[in-house]
Order: C-alpha cells, then sequence, then structure tokens
C-alpha cells in the first residue's frame, strides 16, 4: 500500500508563488507543469500542493467555496489533470490539500444552512439552538443568519465548521458522530476524495486533521473517524496516502495516516531546531536538541512500524528556515532533514535558502506568514522568473534584496545550498540506511550540548551521522574508529581514544 512512500522525498508547492504563466502576477497549473524537470533534478519524487479549489481566498484556499471545482486563476479541472499527468509521466506522485474541517462561508452547504427552514445542509456544520449561546471552541458566527443559533468556526471567522459530532454530546444542539448530519459530512468527504482520487492525485494532506470531532481531548472520535476513511480507502483507493497535518504522530497514526508532520505548534519542540531565538541549527546557538529527542523517540516508540513521522524544512504557516540562519548552517540544517527517517519535505524555495520577507502588508489571509509565501525567484529576469506581469500585481511582493537567491545562479555555482541539497538528496536515496523507512538510534543528543549524533540503519548498513553546527569544535564519546568516511562537510573527525572530535560548521557520515 503506497509503497512509493518508502522512498519519497517531498516538494511542497504554494501554486500561487511558483510560476505564472498566463502573466496575471499568480501562478498556475501551467507553470507548475513547466518546472516538474526542475523537481526532478532536485531529486523529489513526491509533490504536495497546497490548495487549488475554488475558494473567495480569505485563507489563500484553505476557505473552499467548491470542492468539485478548481480555482479557476489556477487553471481548469481538466489542466489539473494534466498537471497530475506530467507528475506521474515523470514517475512522481501528488498530493493534493484536502480541507475536510471547515468550509468557506461563501460555500453553498453554508448558505443553504444559515436558513431558518430545515433543509438538506441544515445539519452540516456545528450550530447552537440559539443565538446567544455560542459554542465553546476557537470563535463563532453569529447574527448573520436567519436560523437562529450560533455557528463554531474553526480558524478564521470565515471559516465554518463542518459537523462532524461531538464525542460526547452533552447539550440538545450538539450531535453524537453517528447522527445523520454528521453521517452526510462524512458521506460528502468520500465523496470529494473519490472524486479527486479517480482524476488521479496519489493521496492527501489533510488540513488540521485533528480537529474534526469536537469535544473530544483526547483525539479517540477524530481518530475513529479516520480510521473509518482508512478502511474506505483500504477498500475503494489502496494505493491511497495520506499525510496528516496533527502534530501528534502517535495519534495521528492510531487514525490511520501514513505520516504525520512535526510542526511549529503542538508538542514536538520542532521550534528548537531553526525557530527560536537560540536555534540548535545555528553558529551561536547554545541550543537544546535534547527535549526534540526525547519528544521525537516517545512518538517513534509509539509509532514504530506503522508509519512515519516528517519533519519539514518549513511550510506556508511558518517563518522560512533562512530567516534565523544562513550560509553553513543551512547546509548543516539540510543534513539533518535529509537524514532523518520519515518523508523529507522541502518547501518551494527553501532549497535556494529563499528568505522570509519582512513586513509585508497581509496577503489572502497570510498576516505574518506572508513573507514567507513570496514569488520563487527563478532566475535574473523580470520578477526573478515567476511572471510577466507588473511588478504591482505580483500575488505577493518579492524579495526586495539585490542579493537574492535564484535558481538560476545557484545552479551554476558548485558551492550553493541548490547544489547541496541535491546532492544530499541523492546521498539519501543511495543509502537504504538513510531513506524513510531506516531505522534510528540516537547517540549523543545531551542537554545544551553539542555534537548531534544519531545512528541509521537498514538490513546490514549502518550509516552514523554527526552533525556539529555550533561555531565551535566538539566532542562525544564514540566506539567508532570514523574510518569509513561516506560524506562529509566543513572538514574532518579527529577520533582518539574512544572520544571524537569535530570542528564547528560541521557534518559526516561514516559507515559503522
Ligand atoms: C492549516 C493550514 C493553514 C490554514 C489553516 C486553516 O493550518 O496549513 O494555512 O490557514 O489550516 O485551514
Ligand atoms: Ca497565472
Amino acid at each position: 500500500m503506497a509503497k512509493w512512500l518508502d522512498d519519497a522525498v517531498f516538494y511542497e508547492i504554494y501554486p500561487q508563488s511558483f510560476k505564472d504563466t498566463n502573466s496575471d502576477g499568480i501562478g498556475d497549473f501551467g507553470g507548475i507543469r513547466e518546472k516538474l524537470d526542475y523537481i526532478k533534478e532536485l531529486g523529489c519524487n513526491a509533490i504536495w500542493m497546497n490548495p487549488c479549489f475554488e475558494s473567495p481566498f480569505g485563507d489563500a484556499g484553505y476557505d473552499v467555496s467548491d470542492y468539485y471545482q478548481t480555482a479557476a486563476r489556477y487553471g481548469t479541472n481538466d489542466e489539473l489533470k494534466k498537471l497530475m499527468d506530467g507528475v506521474h509521466d515523470r514517475g512522481m506522485h501528488i498530493l493534493l490539500d484536502l480541507v475536510p474541517g471547515h468550509t468557506s462561508t461563501a460555500h453553498k452547504w453554508f448558505r443553504e444552512s444559515m436558513k431558518a427552514e430545515k433543509n438538506e445542509y441544515t445539519d452540516r456544520y456545528v450550530w447552537t439552538d440559539n443565538i446567544w449561546e455560542a459554542p465553546e471552541g476557537p470563535g463563532s458566527l453569529r447574527g448573520i443568519s436567519d436560523r437562529d443559533g450560533s455557528c463554531l468556526v474553526s480558524f478564521f471567522s470565515h471559516q465554518p465548521a463542518l459537523n462532524y459530532g461531538y464525542y460526547r454530546p452533552e447539550k440538545p444542539w450538539q450531535q453524537a458522530m453517528d447522527a445523520p448530519g454528521p453521517r452526510a459530512t462524512m458521506a460528502e468527504l468520500k465523496n470529494i476524495m473519490r472524486f479527486w482520487l479517480n482524476a488521479g492525485c496519489d493521496g492527501f494532506r489533510v488540513d488540521m486533521a485533528h480537529s474534526l470531532v469536537k469535544g473530544d481531548e483526547d483525539g479517540k472520535g477524530t481518530i475513529e473517524l479516520w480510521r473509518e476513511i482508512r478502511a474506505f480507502l483500504d477498500k475503494e483507493f489502496p494505493e491511497a496516502a495520506m499525510v496528516s497535518e496533527w502534530g501528534e504522530p502517535d495519534k495521528a497514526l492510531a487514525g490511520g495516516f501514513h505520516m504525520d508532520f512535526l510542526l511549529h505548534f503542538g508538542p514536538s519542540h520542532y521550534n528548537d531546531l531553526f525557530r527560536c531565538e537560540e536555534p540548535y541549527f545555528s553558529g551561536w546557538g547554545k541550543g537544546d536538541v535534547s527535549e526534540f529527542v526525547r519528544k521525537y523517540q516517545e512518538n517513534y516508540e509509539k509509532t514504530d512500524g506503522r508509519g512515519m513521522i516528517c519533519i519539514p524544512s518549513g511550510n506556508h504557516d511558518m517563518a522560512r528556515l533562512a530567516r534565523t540562519i544562513h550560509g553553513n548552517e543551512l547546509k548543516v540544517a539540510f543534513a539533518f532533514l535529509l537524514s532523518m527517517p520519515g518523508a523529507p519535505f522541502i518547501y518551494y524555495g527553501d532549497e535556494i535558502g529563499m528568505r522570509y520577507v519582512e513586513g509585508l502588508t497581509s496577503v489572502e489571509g497570510g498576516y505574518d506568514r506572508t513573507g514567507s509565501r513570496s514569488p520563487m525567484q527563478w532566475d535574473s529576469s523580470i520578477n526573478a522568473g515567476f511572471s510577466l506581469a507588473g511588478e504591482e500585481t505580483l500575488y505577493v511582493p518579492l524579495d526586495p534584496d539585490p542579493g537574492r537567491p535564484t535558481v538560476e545562479g545557484q545552479m551554476a555555482d558548485p558551492d550553493s545550498l541548490y547544489q547541496e541539497v541535491k546532492e544530499l538528496i541523492a546521498f539519501r536515496q543511495g543509502h537504504p540506511a538513510l531513506k524513510n523507512r531506516g531505522d534510528i538510534e540516537f547517540i549523543y543528543a545531551e542537554k545544551n550540548a553539542y555534537p548531534f549524533v544519531y545512528l541509521r540503519s537498514a538490513g546490514d548498513e549502518r550509516v552514523l551521522v554527526v552533525l556539529n553546527p555550533s561555531g565551535e569544535p566538539a566532542s562525544f564519546a564514540c566506539e567508532y574508529l570514523l574510518s569509513d568516511k561516506l560524506r562529509t562537510f566543513g572538514g574532518e573527525a579527529t577520533v582518539k581514544d574512544g572520544e571524537a572530535t569535530v570542528p564547528g560548521g560541521f557534518y559526516g557520515f561514516y559507515r559503522v
């Protein structure tokens, strides 16, 4: 089942900002199709594309108004199919972004559910039974409908929550998971998945997958819901891959997801690595990787053999990697990202060290996320090769820095981050121990200390990974001679009397 995930290295595309082919300032399916060879050449063999469906774009497309129709600005349903064909022709795979938890207020289901008369959509969303009672949760909508009640939202206030029921209904308006309203929502969700799987997508990245059943603190109801979806897929689309935005792999994988992300929210300590005041992967950090490792190990043990934990380079919701760390720090960071178990995910542009663009006005509900959503920098031509539109019509302004990195520039430079990332991907794919399913054992991950050392293994291959992102040499007790060097950066390790010392700004891979 979805065996391809075992070798998958993902590239996340934010379609608005990747490549514009009709000069309206917004990226499109045609642009992505043009750049498939670029993604393949980098070594990525799988794509996750952010939502591309009809939407008023109050949250960059995470506010869907028709799940069965692509947004005109990207192209037609047929053009999306053509893009997916292009992906498959290259032996690659693509996940679409499924937003099951909420729609836009502009969705016809919501407009129907606002009506006072009972109809097919009355129970499609989570409504209380009188306007003065607000449901518990991130917020609610009231005073906008003839219907007497408040509607729960799941993120922004224009994103009403679809009704999958309450784990333990307590109030009269709270419906059980098996009540007709929630069952109808489930049936529709399956239809949407069927529609796009039949059209050729290889599975889904699932938005806010943890949040569907309400009043469900431990996630038990939501896990049950996803198990039902998995059973449906096993029957009708056994090859469909499912990746969750959950942030708690033990729960997500229990729900039948193949993979879950560690993210900037949740208990994972992911932020300790790159996104805090003293990131572990920086030359100045007094960084601490031990809490991250403790949580990782906890998840790893709980999910053993059942699925994968993915550590993305970034995504459309967090600051770019290159906002905090630079130059060789990025190379050491990628040596980590590309040598951990689980499928790697590279956010578009991170492979060239694209910067977070500071100080931008929010675009389509981006707020502080907008700076991570600027147009891809292809070359030194007009608008960095992203679009021929006038500069002021670009979806998000380009990084204004004259020294901004470009694909063209980095391809021509043998020492660039792009080359490093490309080589690291090829290196990973050449070593089963380093691939998605290889095992990991942490050898040295002490509190406030460097280096960071772990052992990856698969079959009879064992690769020791030594990372020292700090500015200073660092040592660890080492039972190996490190004589079989596979790949190093930033100098060499020395081993004496059972202690290995490595320079600062260093990574090394050794067969042991
Ligand atoms: C997820 C998406 C984010 C979106 C939110 C609401 O976190 O990644 O971009 O705003 O869900 O759908
Ligand atoms: Ca366009």
